[in-house]
């Protein structure tokens, strides 16, 4: 939260990020979840606030400090996350989707707690709807739309995919076996995907990579807007 910045590039602009992981509820006390810390999207709502944006944070249940000068929305499920962001559509000029949403939900949840039983379980899942791609069809040429990627492999292959395949303005692609990055980290190593090509960017704190994110994703909203 040191960086202060005089020039507000981002005044006027409405900036709405996701962030951390959803929780995907098996019984009344249990649930899935994933190792999400929320730090690489709570560093990009600071920095674009701190850039002079009016920011929502749409949020799942992580452990960091909830930050000042913005609204903050505190989702658990995807479904939640889902509502929240797409009551949005209409207001963002820019839309970073940093959560680590799960991408299956249990399909029926128990009212009750699950009783231990036999040697083996089985729960059915269903896939939860994709808020990146559902927000890049409903994306208006005045609009600017950021997804990330986590991959093990084929980086650059698979987040190309994404890049298209989700309506994408720009993709953000962790390589999660790289030592400088990984979801508890402060650091990041990133690969840029844009519709004007590929970078792969140094190793720099997640606090740094937030103002990297939103310098760039200004460019292509002034692009946009001629
Ligand atoms: N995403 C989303 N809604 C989902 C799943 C993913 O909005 N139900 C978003 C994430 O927030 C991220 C991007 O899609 O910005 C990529 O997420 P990722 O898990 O890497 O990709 P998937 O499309 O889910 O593909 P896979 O998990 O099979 O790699
Ligand atoms: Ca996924």
């Amino acid at each position: 939260e040191s960086l202060l910045v005089k020039d507000k590039p981002l005044k006027g602009m409405k900036v709405v990020v996701t962030a951390g992981p959803t929780q995907e509820d098996l019984d009344p006390v249990r649930f899935m979840t994933n190792h999400s810390s929320g730090k690489m999207g709570y560093a990009v709502a600071r920095a674009a606030r701190n850039l002079g944006a009016d920011v929502t944070l749409v949020t799942g249940p992580v452990s960091l400090r909830k930050p000042v000068f913005m609204d903050v929305v505190e989702v658990r499920t995807a479904i939640q996350m889902f509502e929240a962001v797409e009551a949005l559509k209409d207001e963002y000029d820019i839309l970073v989707k940093s959560a680590a949403v799960s991408d299956y939900r249990v399909e029926r949840v128990s009212d009750h707690k699950m009783k231990k039983q036999g040697n083996q379980l089985t729960i059915d899942f269903v896939t939860n709807p994709d808020i990146l791609a559902h927000m890049g069809q409903l994306k208006k040429a005045n609009q600017v739309v950021c997804g990330f990627a986590m991959e093990t492999q084929d980086l650059v292959e698979n987040a190309t995919k994404k890049l298209v395949n989700k309506g994408a303005d720009l993709i953000v692609a962790n390589q999660l076996n790289e030592d400088a990055a990984g979801f508890k980290k402060d650091t990041n190593v990133v690969t840029i995907l844009t519709g004007e090509g590929i970078t792969k960017l140094d190793v720099m704190s997640k606090e740094a990579l937030g103002y990297e994110i939103m310098n760039r994703l200004l460019q292509i909203l002034v692009k946009k807007r001629g």
